[in-house]
């Protein structure tokens, strides 16, 4: 059968290093959290180094029919390639290329492809339009964890250790310096995520967990 591969491209810039946005896309634990509306479960079924295959299950971006699906990502240079197969039987081939900018900044671009029977492009449009809202709201959603995570790192704030002079009640000293953010996959995680019953989100209702200023 002939095929035809549908495709989309996505860019965003953030106001911290690319490595913060690429750990971001290796905590798979806030998929249930920051992404509750998409997700409903997620577990890492295998995970070495920046290689994880992980199972998550929720609704479509759009029409919010369940779906579930495995994804394997791993990184390539400063690029993270993604393969997702999805209940329905598509194959989405994702590249996430991170770049640096000044002042510790930083752009993603995203790279949506799949492949489909000829007869089925007549349908990219609404693919596009899909993973165009996709793309727009989950960068949304993320934004302010990465920012976060990037304001406290420069105040010395290490992964279940906290920031070593409040966890002291001492005041903030003039000048904290900070090394280069370095990211190390796999994330270190506390829930069940790495379980066979997986991880659910908590809670039925609210917003965003904990990540008000
Ligand atoms: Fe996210």
């Amino acid at each position: 059968m002939k095929t035809y591969t549908m495709k989309l491209e996505c860019e965003g810039e953030m106001d911290c290093p690319k490595e913060v946005v690429m750990w971001n896309y290796y905590d798979h634990e806030h998929l249930v959290g920051t992404h509750f509306t998409y997700y409903k479960k997620a577990r890492v079924l295998a995970e070495r180094d920046d290689w994880a295959l992980v199972y998550r299950s929720g609704n479509m971006p759009i029409f919010g029919i369940p779906i579930s699906g495995m994804g394997l990502q791993f990184m390539e240079g400063n690029v993270m390639k993604t393969f997702h197969k999805d209940s329905i039987g598509f194959l989405l081939e994702q590249e996430t290329h991170f770049f640096d900018l000044p002042n510790d900044r930083s752009k993603v671009k995203v790279i949506y492809k799949i492949n489909v029977p000829k007869f089925m492009k007549l349908f990219e449009p609404l693919f596009q339009n899909m993973f165009k809202s996709w793309f727009k709201n989950v960068w949304a959603e993320d934004a302010p964890m990465r920012l976060r995570r990037w304001k406290v790192y420069k105040l010395g704030f290490k992964d279940f250790k906290g920031i070593d002079y409040i966890n002291k009640k001492l005041s903030k000293p003039a000048k904290i310096s900070y090394p280069k953010y370095e990211f190390t996959p796999p994330i270190p995680v506390f829930s069940d995520i790495k379980q066979p019953e997986g991880m659910e989100r908590p809670f039925a209702s609210s917003v965003q967990l904990g990540y008000n200023d």
